[in-house]
């Protein structure tokens, strides 16, 4: 693992201005946070299924939709509880995330406007139901570190299988990137 998930976790709380209030506001709500995580869910899944080639990706194999509806349940419900105050098992599991989704070979074009969708959906609710802007806003930030975490391990997974093939230093990988692109 090329980067430390914790110290990724650190700067991202820091470059986004996560701070306790937000946390506090976060935890306070973890309960309306479950209630609303089903809802949020279908949302999710009616966007990605309207999506050809994502269709196909959730139901390619049997009870993954199934699954994964599940998973999407607690990794909503996380967002407010922080596991462990957004620490170093919060991070693991965002990682960890992150590698699931490149494994199954989901690519950052279909992450980003995914997490649009959530945090489009939760705008909507936290209107109706009368919540906070500070709500909002930590649950917007919640979200953009959360989608820094599985766009980050694409880079991750990709240099260090790279690296790992042919045997080149991080230093060549980089310039031989950075001369690509230039001639692009
Ligand atoms: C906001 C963006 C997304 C979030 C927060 C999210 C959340 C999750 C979570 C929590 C898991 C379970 C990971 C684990 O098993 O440890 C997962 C797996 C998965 N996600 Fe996502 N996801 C996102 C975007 C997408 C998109 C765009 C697709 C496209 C179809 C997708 C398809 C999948 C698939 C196929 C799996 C593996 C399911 C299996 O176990 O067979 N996800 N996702």
């Amino acid at each position: 693992m090329a980067i430390d998930p914790l110290v990724f976790m650190n700067t991202l709380v820091n470059r986004f201005d996560f701070t306790k209030e937000d946390k506090d506001i976060l935890k306070s709500n973890a309960d309306w946070g479950l209630e609303i995580a089903a809802e949020m869910a279908d949302h999710f899944y009616a966007y990605l299924g309207r999506d050809e080639e994502m269709n196909a990706i959730l139901n390619q194999t049997e009870g993954r939709i199934h699954r994964l509806r599940e998973t999407f349940v607690h990794w909503f419900h996380e967002m407010f509880t922080g596991i462990d105050d957004w620490g170093a098992g919060y991070s693991q599991r965002r990682w960890q995330i992150g590698i699931v989704h490149v494994k199954v070979g989901i690519q950052p074009q279909h992450i980003i406007p995914a997490m649009a969708t959530v945090v489009n959906e939760v705008g909507k609710k936290l209107k109706t139901e009368g919540k906070s802007e500070e709500l909002k806003n930590a649950l917007s930030k919640i979200c953009m570190i959360d989608l820094a975490f599985i766009e980050q391990s694409y880079i991750e997974v990709s240099t260090n299988a790279v690296l790992k093939e042919t045997g080149w230093s991080a230093t060549l990988f980089k310039r031989l990137v950075t001369h690509g692109a230039e001639s692009m």
